[in-house]
């Protein structure tokens, strides 16, 4: 801000519009009291009321622009700085005099404050909107390519092979299906990251919720010669949470841990205390399976992210469920946590208690 004090002083109107009437007042008040006190011949009088209307004029302009010129700038510097989209802290700037002036300076950097913050968050907003369109539809080709692929070879002569064309059909329905689940979870992901999807809470039966989940998991598990287990706990647990969301948690963390397992492999769906929270209880999946690596625990709630991508894809993943998984559980207010070694993973996450049953 010190540019404001070091640019040249110019001639100022606001004090000129001051100084003029106070000038003429000061003129008049002059010229009566002459007349009543002295008794001078009229040109003198009118000579005697110029120089009064000159000097306080003067007087008045100076005083005045003293008081407005360096913070009518600091105004405009504000303004323009606004327009040129540059922000500044104008710590230094003092306001004492605690008249219209200042008022307006504090106002116009409250709004270039404002204004910088909106600006940030806009441009985050359109960062995060160029990435998500970039990964879709970088997700989308994959799919979209290998449908076109086998179509093209079935019109090239595959159809006549009764063999051949329902192999490829099928390989076709399987991307179809991928497809229909990735609009799915990207149109879920979308409206949890822009906050658009608002969390229901209700007072819900906890081991309710997970044995509906388990019982709607049953036929993917013995698919896959995967056990679930539901470890013992009181059914009168109840849990403030939206429940189509818990279920959603639950049926992503299960699904991983039924599809990164090996054939006689378990989950085991369990409540734990939390220590540091007694309002709170932890509920966790744990699994058999392969396990994540240190380095890739913290990236796997990444959206798309996936430690082995041909893995995923021959098992229908997208890479989408942790992070629906984790943006639920935030959006609750409430933590996830992600422990994993060699001999399996385990997710687990806070709820708040209704109730104070034992666990
Ligand atoms: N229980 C687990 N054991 C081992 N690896 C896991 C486990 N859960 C997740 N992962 C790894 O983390 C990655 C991300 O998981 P996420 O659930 O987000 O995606 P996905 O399972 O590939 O696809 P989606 O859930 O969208 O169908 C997975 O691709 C996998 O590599
Ligand atoms: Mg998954």
């Amino acid at each position: 801000m010190s540019k404001a004090n070091s640019k040249k002083t110019r001639f100022s109107k606001i004090s000129l519009r001051t100084a003029i009437p106070g000038g003429l007042g000061c003129a008049i008040s002059t010229a009566i009291l002459f007349v009543y006190f002295a008794d001078l011949p009229t040109q003198t009088l009118l000579l005697v009321t110029l120089i009064s209307f000159m000097i306080s004029t003067l007087v008045i302009y100076a005083i005045s622009k003293q008081l407005h010129q360096s913070r009518v700038k600091t105004l405009e510097i504000i303004s323009k700085n606004i327009s040129r989209k540059r922000f500044e802290d104008y710590e230094d700037i003092e306001l004492n005099q605690r008249d219209e002036l200042d008022y307006l300076i504090a106002q116009s950097v409250r709004s270039s404050r404002k204004i910088e913050k909106e600006l940030q968050r806009m441009n985050k907003i359109e960062n995060y909107r160029k990435e998500f369109i970039g990964d879709i539809s970088h997700e989308l080709k994959t799919p979209i390519f290998a449908i076109q692929g086998f179509i093209e070879t079935l019109l090239n002569g595959a159809l006549e092979d009764e063999e051949v064309n329902k192999l490829f059909l099928k390989k076709a329905m399987r991307n179809v299906n991928r497809l229909t689940y990735l609009t799915k979870d990207l149109m879920e992901i979308s409206r949890l990251e822009t906050g658009e999807l608002k969390s229901n809470l209700q007072d819900i039966y906890l081991r309710d919720l997970i044995l509906d989940v388990v019982e709607s998991l049953q036929y993917k598990s013995q698919k896959e010669e995967v056990e679930i287990r539901v470890t013992e706990f009181d059914k009168n647990l109840q849990v403030r949470a939206d429940r189509n969301q818990i279920k959603q948690v639950l049926i992503n963390l299960i699904e991983n841990g039924i599809k990164y397992n090996r054939a006689g492999g378990n989950v085991e769906i369990g409540i734990k205390k939390f220590k540091k929270d007694r309002d709170r209880i932890v509920v966790y999946t744990k699994d058999s399976g392969i396990g994540i690596e240190e380095k890739d625990i913290p990236r796997v709630t990444e959206r798309f992210f996936r430690v082995d991508k041909s893995r995923s894809r021959e098992k229908g993943g997208t890479g989408l469920g942790l992070s629906i998984v984790k943006h639920i559980i935030e959006a609750h207010g409430e933590s996830l946590f992600i422990e994993s070694s060699r001999g399996g993973t385990m997710f687990s996450f806070t709820l708040s208690k209704v109730n104070h049953v034992f666990v």
